[in-house]
């Protein structure tokens, strides 16, 4: 099962061709990996797994962000068949593990020391009542912007540090005739980019206050309105075409020098190197001006879905090897993300890998680290779609700032 999904009828479709897959002593898994980057990185898995004699049934759900994917896996749950794993994210996980629909992992997990290895803010999303119920395999963040070095060069650009120099070197590059920021028109797109905006403009605690801890004050506040206009600036400084656009397909007008920038988590780093770029020298990765001591993280992890019984040794064979130090490195150096083990070396990592690692480490020790808004490890995926709707909409011109603050209030608080 190859195909790439996207459409209804499509996910209909697969739900039925998918209850003939996954013969004993296979892993069907399902995820939303569909881009250049991201099946590379997939394929450092798939081979290590087939290395040990089990199958791989793959299970793509094209999307990105996954809300494609969770859609299918609740038609596949609903049917009564789970795949045996599944990319998820955040409270996502922890809505199925409350469920009781994941197995559990604490033999694998007991016997391979992942208590000591995994870091506190991962756990929080991986364990349910003490109990390992997914196996994390990375940690990308949000708060990066991606820019092509030679259009840069060429325009006197030089890495911003704070927002004037952003939005000058916007001006800069749209007088020049160039795309100044290169985005998808797709809702979780733009929550990505509110991520890092809202991170800049209303500080860590504002940042907590207002998407973790849902605090009225802050969601309603004139900083808050301050991040819409921001959204306003960068919405002025997108192409024509933008609307529906893929985030890879966006990553691809910085890498080809139609865009400048591109602010995105660092999956798009996978994007850059799959067409053979270099970091440093082709292009540039820096935190988005006003967020450089803060990581907004998302971490993958397969969920293994019980099917019955005690977790199966397939289940346990892919858990283990997501887990295994080697693995983290050879995957999250192909992938853009960083190791969901403290105890990684990045010595295979290229300079945006061994930045993203230190910022990790520092930004934990410093109290800096938050769970993304946009990635689903903030709030419930209710609220969190609540969140979505006036960010788009108010991207898309539909409200005001002032008024897409107001309908942010009432969103959150209708959905939490
Ligand atoms: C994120 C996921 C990343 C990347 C991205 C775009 O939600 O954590 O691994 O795949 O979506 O598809």
């Amino acid at each position: 099962m190859r195909a790439i999904l996207k459409t209804k009828a499509a996910i209909v479709g697969a739900l039925m061709a998918s209850t003939t897959v996954a013969a004993a002593g296979d892993v069907e898994v399902l995820h939303w990996w569909t881009s250049g980057g991201e099946a590379a990185a997939l394929n450092v898995l798939k081979q290590d797994l087939e290395g040990q004699g089990i199958g791989w049934t793959d299970m793509p759900v094209a999307g990105g962000g996954g809300e494609q994917a969770m859609t299918v896996l609740r038609a596949r749950v609903t049917a009564g068949n789970a795949p045996t794993a599944v990319q998820g994210l955040g409270f996502d996980i922890l809505d199925w593990g409350n469920q009781g629909a994941l197995a559990d992992l604490n033999e694998v997990a007991a016997k391979e020391g992942w208590d000591d290895v995994v870091p506190d803010a991962l756990k929080a999303f991986a364990k349910v009542d003490g109990k390992w119920v997914s196996a994390p395999v990375n940690v990308h963040s949000t708060n990066w912007v991606w820019a092509n070095k030679a259009v840069l060069d060429a325009n006197g650009i030089g890495v911003p540090t704070n927002w004037e120099e952003f939005t000058a070197a916007l001006d800069t590059l749209k007088a020049a005739g160039i795309t100044p920021i290169a985005h998808g028109g797709q809702a979780w797109q733009e929550a990505t980019v509110f991520d890092a905006i809202a991170m800049s403009v209303l500080g860590p605690d504002g940042y907590k206050a207002a998407f973790i801890d849902l605090d009225e004050e802050t969601l309603g506040s004139d900083a808050m309105k301050e991040a819409f206009d921001r959204m306003a600036v960068i919405r002025a400084n997108v192409d024509d075409n933008f609307s529906g656009r893929d985030w890879n397909l966006a990553t691809a007008m910085v890498i080809n020098g139609e865009a400048g920038f591109q602010m995105m988590g660092d999956w798009a780093k996978g994007e850059f190197l799959n067409a053979g770029k270099v970091p440093g020298e082709d292009f540039l990765c820096f935190r988005f001006p006003g967020t450089t001591e803060q990581v907004t993280f998302n971490a993958d992890q397969f969920m293994m879905f019980d099917q019955g019984g005690a977790v199966s040794t397939e289940q346990a064979a892919l858990a283990s090897a997501i887990l295994s130090p080697s693995f983290q490195s050879a995957f999250n150096v192909v992938k853009g993300s960083v190791p969901a083990r403290t105890d990684v070396s990045d010595a295979d990592f290229d300079a945006c890998g061994k930045q993203g690692m230190k910022d990790l480490a520092a930004a934990a020790a410093s109290g800096n680290l938050f769970g993304s808004m946009a990635h689903g490890h903030a709030a419930p995926a209710s609220v969190k779609n609540a969140i979505y709707d006036v960010v788009t909409a108010h991207f898309n011109g539909e409200y005001d700032s002032q008024t897409a603050v107001e309908e942010l209030v009432d969103a959150v608080s209708i959905a939490k």
